[in-house]
C-alpha cells in the first residue's frame, strides 16, 4: 500500500520490524482494552471488509481473523488458495488491484514472502502477513502481549527459543529486538535463522538494548521466563521431514529441560503442536503451558492492528495509556 492513513507509520504488516516499539506498545494497549470489553468497539469496523487469501491450512489464524473482524462489525471473505497458488490465474499485481477496489484490508498466508511483498506493493489497501515462509508477525505480537499481560516487562523478558529457527522464531526475534528484551535462540547450527535476517534484527537490538544470542547449547535455557518451541517441519517443508527430525530430536522440550530452565518458566507454542516430537505431552499439558492464552490473544492483537490500520480517527488520546515502557 502507498498512502498511509492510520496511526501506524507502516501501511502494511509484513514483518514485525515494520512497527516501532512505541507502535507495538500502543497495539498492546488497544488489545488489552478489547480483551476486557468489546462493547465500546462494536461497529467500529462496520461497512469494512476483510479479504483473506490462504495458500496453507489454518485453524487459529483463520478463525481469529474472521471472528475478530466480525466482532468489530465488519464482513469477511475467505479465499482458499491451497490448490491454486496466488498469481496462478492472473498476475499477483492484477489480483491486488482488483481486491483493492472492494476490500479495506487483506490478510495473506502464503508460501513465499517475496510474493507477499509484491502483493503489498501493488495493493492500495493494507496487507497483513498471516504467515509466510519467513515471518509470522501476528503470532509474535500475540505472544509478547501474552507475556506482558502476565506481568513481564518486555525489556526484562528472557525468552528461550528451542528447536527450528523458523518463521515464528524470526518474528519473535524481531519483536524482542524492537522492544529491548533478551532472546536466546537454541537450535542446531544448521537450523539457525538466516544470517541476513539476524543482522537486521541486530540493528534494531542495538537501538533498544535487546540481546539476541544464538547457540546450540540447551543449558542456555537457564533462568528463561519462557521456553518456546514450534513444529520441526513447517508447512511446505515436508520433503525435509526426515533430515530435520534427525537434527532436532535432541531439542525436544521435555520436563527435564523445563526443570533446567527454572520453576517459574512457562511453556509456549504457536500451535499446532506434535506431542512426542518437539514437545512432550507432560509439558504442553502442564500448568506451565500458556499455549491457549497465546491462541486467544491472536484475535485481540489482530483486531488492535486492524483498528490501528483502518481507524485513524481512533487517535492515541482515545486509547488507554500503555502499561509497558516503550523505546522510541
Ligand atoms: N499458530 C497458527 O498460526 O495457527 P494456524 O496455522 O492454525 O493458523
Ligand atoms: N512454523 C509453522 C508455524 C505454524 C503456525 C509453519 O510455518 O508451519
Amino acid at each position: 500500500m502507498t498512502s498511509p492513513a492510520s496511526m501506524l507509520l507502516t501501511s502494511d504488516l509484513l514483518q514485525v520490524i515494520d512497527l516501532s516499539a512505541t507502535e507495538i506498545t500502543q497495539l498492546f494497549g488497544i488489545a488489552s482494552r478489547l480483551k476486557t470489553d468489546y462493547r465500546p468497539f462494536a461497529g467500529s469496523l462496520a461497512q469494512r471488509s476483510l479479504v483473506m487469501l490462504f495458500e496453507k491450512p489454518s485453524l487459529r489464524t483463520r478463525v481469529s481473523f474472521e471472528l475478530g473482524f466480525q466482532k468489530l462489525g465488519g464482513g469477511v471473505v475467505f479465499l482458499d488458495h491451497q490448490s491454486s497458488p496466488i498469481g496462478g490465474r492472473e498476475t499477483v499485481e492484477d489480483y491486488a488491484h482488483n481486491l483493492s477496489r472492494w476490500a479495506d484490508v487483506i490478510a495473506i498466508r502464503c508460501r513465499s514472502h517475496e510474493l507477499l511483498a509484491r502483493f503489498a506493493a501493488a495493493s492500495s489497501v493494507p496487507v497483513i502477513n498471516a504467515l509466510s515462509d519467513l515471518h509470522h508477525p501476528c503470532q509474535a505480537l500475540a505472544d509478547i502481549f501474552t507475556l506482558v499481560e502476565s506481568g513481564i516487562r518486555p525489556e526484562e523478558l528472557h525468552l528461550a527459543w528451542v528447536g527450528d529457527g523458523n518463521n515464528v522464531c524470526l518474528s519473535l526475534i524481531e519483536a524482542v529486538a524492537t522492544l529491548g528484551g533478551r532472546m536466546t535462540v537454541i537450535t542446531p547450527t544448521a537450523c539457525r535463522p538466516a544470517a541476513d535476517a539476524l543482522r537486521i534484527a541486530d540493528a534494531r537490538a542495538f537501538r533498544s538494548g535487546a540481546r539476541i544470542v544464538c547457540t546450540d547449547d540447551l543449558a542456555a535455557v537457564a533462568g528463561a521466563d519462557a521456553i518456546y518451541t514450534d513444529v520441526w517441519v513447517s508447512m511446505g517443508e515436508e520433503s525435509r521431514a526426515a533430515e530435520k527430525t534427525a537434527m532436532l530430536t535432541p531439542y525436544r522440550v521435555d520436563a527435564a529441560l523445563m526443570r533446567r530452565a527454572g520453576a517459574k518458566t512457562r511453556f509456549m507454542h504457536c500451535l499446532p503442536a506434535k506431542r512426542g516430537e518437539e514437545v512432550a505431552a507432560e509439558v504442553i499439558d502442564s500448568p506451565a503451558s500458556i499455549v491457549f492464552d497465546q491462541a486467544e490473544n491472536r484475535m485481540h492483537i489482530q483486531n488492535a492492528l486492524m483498528l490501528a490500520l483502518l481507524r485513524s480517527d481512533l487517535a492515541p488520546q482515545d486509547r488507554p495509556a500503555p502499561s509497558v515502557a516503550a523505546h522510541p
